[in-house]
């Protein structure tokens, strides 16, 4: 099939490479000039474990385009997915303005019969409101149906979640763009859901509602197992071994970010309240999450005091492992956090630290992470990264000017670093 994929972002690259991947052939939009410049010579604009190889073989191929016009990816494809922006607003509301421009722009393009799908996180009845704005600049008066498919990919595991989906939603008003919506998902062997607009859009806001009040309930227990002497790690492989309830997002640690969770959390918040549901319960959440990095930092001046001249070593500054992304990162927040308090940093991430220096200045960027700890008077874990697992221990607590770890992603065993001699604190254990 003929597909436009316009935004280009961390959901339409990995999107539209892995469609061209199975054989569809896809031209990629983004009105950052920059961004398509770079990719039509072969660079790739985020980290994401394969994706690098995907894009060159399927660019090689001759399915896989960039290009900053909308009006061309509109004129040559049967599907256009939308995949731009969908920002928080100061009073956690979504700001649509991305999206509305984008339906403007299409409406302005159409000149035959086109499915225009929705794959950014929106609103419930978003949709609607895309299909009012097409309707209504559309000059041609063509046929057009809205789709939504919202898009549940993990950054860091983008391109094998992609490939292999857990389910593929389809929220549709008529059955007119379903045939063609399945052979899009076809070639993935993926469950996939046909529902009605309003309901695809809320599984999506739903679903990541749900994924942030497990790890809040979590970093809940995780206090509880503080105060009480009790080992979070035992209590959450405990409770996951219940099929109901599951291992995953039991991880207590410095709490959830990232540019999804914290919006979309606020923005089910904000439509439970227009529509005279208060969701209590995630407020909630938020309150937990805000928490949990109050008490972690509270944790590294309740041991070393007055932070002020100190050094302190950060590892990690992605909001998560296997990524680059550094948006609304809770380690980015913590070093703000700690420099507030008059900290030096020296900081080190795997693949983040391009990005995190455009949000976090004054500190140094350490490119080993064995390096990182020399000089420091403690060193802080901030990020998940499996490869911190691997760091040097004995070099680390040589090199620290006093051997303490504060760990916000629980990557040790507290017993174990004990015996190597380090003062060495986690979260609810
Ligand atoms: N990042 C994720 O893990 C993830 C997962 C699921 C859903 N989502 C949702 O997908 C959407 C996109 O997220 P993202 O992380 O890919 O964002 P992103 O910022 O990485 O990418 C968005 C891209 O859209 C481009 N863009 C903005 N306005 C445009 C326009 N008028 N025309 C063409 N291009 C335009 C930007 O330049 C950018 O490259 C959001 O709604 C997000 O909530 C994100």
């Amino acid at each position: 099939m003929n597909l436009t994929i316009i935004g280009t972002g961390y959901v339409g690259l990995v999107t539209g490479t892995c469609f061209a991947e199975v054989g569809h052939r896809v031209i990629c939009v983004d009105n950052d000039a920059t961004k398509v410049e770079k990719l039509r010579a072969g660079g790739i604009p985020i980290y994401e474990p394969g994706l690098e190889e995907l894009v060159k073989k399927n660019v090689a191929e001759g399915r896989l385009s960039f290009t900053t016009s909308i009006a061309e990816g509109v004129e040559k494809s049967d599907v256009v997915f939308i995949a731009v922006p969908t920002p928080p607003q100061p009073d956690g509301s979504v700001d649509l303005s991305f999206i509305e421009k984008v339906a403007r722009e299409i409406a302005g393009a159409i000149t035959s019969y086109k499915i225009v799908v929705d794959k950014s996180t929106v609103p419930v009845r978003t949709g609607d409101k895309v299909a009012e704005t097409i309707k209504r600049y559309c000059k041609a008066k063509v046929e057009f149906d809205v789709v939504s498919n919202p898009e549940f990919l993990r950054e860091g595991f983008a391109v094998a979640d992609l490939m292999k989906p857990d389910r593929v939603v389809i929220g549709v008003h008529s059955q007119r763009p379903v045939a063609a919506m399945r052979d899009v998902y076809t070639p993935f062997n993926a469950p996939i859901i046909v529902t009605d607009i309003n309901s695809a859009e809320l599984i999506k806001h739903a679903s990541n509602s749900f994924l942030a009040l497990k790890i809040s309930y979590i970093n809940a227990v995780a206090n509880i197992c503080e105060a009480t002497g009790a080992n979070v790690q035992e209590v959450a492989a405990g409770m996951g071994m219940d099929e109901r309830i599951g291992r995953r997002f039991l991880n207590a640690g410095i709490g959830f970010g990232g540019s999804c969770f914290p919006k979309d959390l606020s923005a089910f918040i904000k439509i439970s309240e227009q529509v005279g549901c208060d969701f209590g319960i995630l407020k909630e959440v938020q309150k937990v999450n805000d928490a949990q990095m109050n008490r972690f930092v509270k944790k590294i001046t309740d041991t070393l005091w007055v932070l002020k001249d100190k050094t302190i070593g950060v590892l990690g500054l992605a909001f998560k492992q296997n990524t680059d992304d550094v948006r609304m990162s809770p380690a980015i927040e913590l070093c703000q956090r700690l420099q507030r308090e008059g900290a030096k940093l020296r900081v080190h991430d795997p693949k983040g630290m391009d990005k995190a220096k455009a949000i976090l200045t004054n500190v140094e960027y350490v490119e080993n992470m064995n390096d990182v700890a020399a000089g420091c008077d403690a060193l802080v874990i901030a990020t998940e990264w499996d490869e911190f697992k691997k760091l040097d221990l004995e070099r680390t607590r040589k090199e620290l000017t006093h051997p303490i770890l504060f760990d916000g992603r629980n990557l040790f065993d507290p017993a174990e670093m004990e015996r190597l001699g380090f003062i060495y604190k986690s979260v609810g254990r």
